[in-house]
């Protein structure tokens, strides 16, 4: 198979875990004989640097001639402490999502065994947990008017939903529980904002087309409690984009760490794969961010815009054997890690490609 796939590193931490992304992606096409050609592009911190633009016009027309795109991670600590900057790292994330029509934040909660331990929940609460969140991204409090009023005292930020907005992700989400446990909790705040009264509304519609899916409605505040309580009552959560950026940085700690995370950002043609964490400049350039979160967005990338299953399930194979040799990223590691085990970026990356071997 031919495809052609932009990287879009961005900043920070994203430049090296998704050099570690891309060796997977090599790899699995000189193992399984396709043919991956690449092409790259700035965005963000790098961007602005280099243009003076979060997201040059050339990342669009690159993104827009290509088959799918690994996307690393925007931010600098530059802007995070300076509020009244004009020009934003994050601008050029949020500007290819809606560019692009990525509407769909898929971000699985998979949980490998070996990291039981890497959790501060209690292992017996964990075990066994799968959730599937779907965060609406391209709507929302994000995309709403905002401003300031005229003596800049006061600000205010939109939060407004569209049933067309609602409809289509809610689709996506009982799509995906008919394919799983068939359980989905849609995630709002109804009891107080009228966007949420509208988006309980139209999932309430779109349930009366999927009779075989259980689906629960919970307010944010209680469902963020029950994701640590019994976080194996959930399969498939669907919820706005707010709401989704905070749940899935909380459900991390299931997961382990955010290293962990991967995303499938999607709408009705391109499909943009992300770890969910951000740049992280706490430990850029030290060599010792966990690149499994972008490994496991290439295994999402060559599943749904490639439809290359096996080739997807050899790299989560791959992931799960260096887990169960021990290997571990300083962020996964817990004490019973001994520490020789204890890897940088580049040799778990390099202990992968050995597996893929
Ligand atoms: P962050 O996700 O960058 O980091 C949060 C914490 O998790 C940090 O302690 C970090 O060291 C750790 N962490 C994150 N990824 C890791 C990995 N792969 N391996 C090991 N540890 C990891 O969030 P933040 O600190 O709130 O934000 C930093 C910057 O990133 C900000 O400018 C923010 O706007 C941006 N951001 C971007 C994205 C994105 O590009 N998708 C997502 C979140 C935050
Ligand atoms: C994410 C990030 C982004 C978001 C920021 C960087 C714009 O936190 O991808 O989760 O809020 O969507
Ligand atoms: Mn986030």
């Amino acid at each position: 198979m031919k495809k052609h796939i932009l990287v879009i590193a961005g900043d920070g931490i994203g430049q090296e875990v998704t050099a570690v992304g891309k060796q997977v992606l090599e790899r699995i096409a000189g193992k399984f004989g396709h043919e991956f050609t690449y092409d790259e592009a700035l965005i963000g911190h790098a961007a602005i640097e280099a243009t003076g633009n979060p997201l040059p016009e050339a990342t669009i027309t690159k993104s827009k001639a290509s088959d799918a795109i690994l996307f690393g991670a925007v931010g600098h600590p530059k802007y995070d402490n300076d509020p009244s900057a004009k020009l934003r790292p994050e601008q050029g994330l949020l500007g290819i999502r809606k560019a692009l029509g990525l509407y769909a934040n898929l971000r699985p909660i998979k949980l490998f065994d070996e990291l039981l331990g890497a959790s501060s929940i209690k292992p017996e609460f964990l075990q066994g947990a799968d959730i599937l969140f779907f965060r609406e991204l391209t709507g929302d409090v994000y995309f709403g008017e905002k401003g300031r009023n005229e003596d800049r005292s006061t600000a205010y930020d939109t939060m407004i939903y569209s049933r067309y907005e609602v409809e289509r992700i809610a689709v996506k989400a009982f799509e995906a529980a008919m394919t799983r446990r068939k359980k989905l909790c849609s995630v709002d705040k109804a009891n107080v904002l009228e966007s949420s009264r509208l988006w309980r509304e139209v999932v309430q519609k779109v349930a009366k087309r999927y009779p075989e899916v259980d689906v629960e409605h919970q307010f944010i505040d209680a469902a963020a409690m029950l994701l640590i309580k019994d976080p194996r009552r959930f399969d498939v959560v669907l919820t706005g984009n707010l709401f989704g950026d905070i749940l899935t940085d909380e459900a991390s700690q299931i997961a382990g760490s955010m290293g962990m995370l991967a995303s499938a950002s999607v709408g009705d043609t391109i499909g943009l794969y992300e770890p969910i964490h951000g740049s992280a400049h706490d430990i850029a350039g030290k060599g010792v961010a966990n690149p499994l979160a972008s490994v496991l967005s290439v295994a999402l990338m060559l599943d749904i815009s490639f439809g290359l299953k096996s080739e997807a399930e050899t790299v989560l194979t791959a992931v799960d054997t260096v887990l169960k040799a021990g290997y571990r990223t300083r962020d996964i590691a817990d004490g019973n890690t001994s520490s020789e085990k204890i890897l940088g970026t580049e040799a778990m990356g390099a202990r992968l490609i050995a597996e893929l071997n």
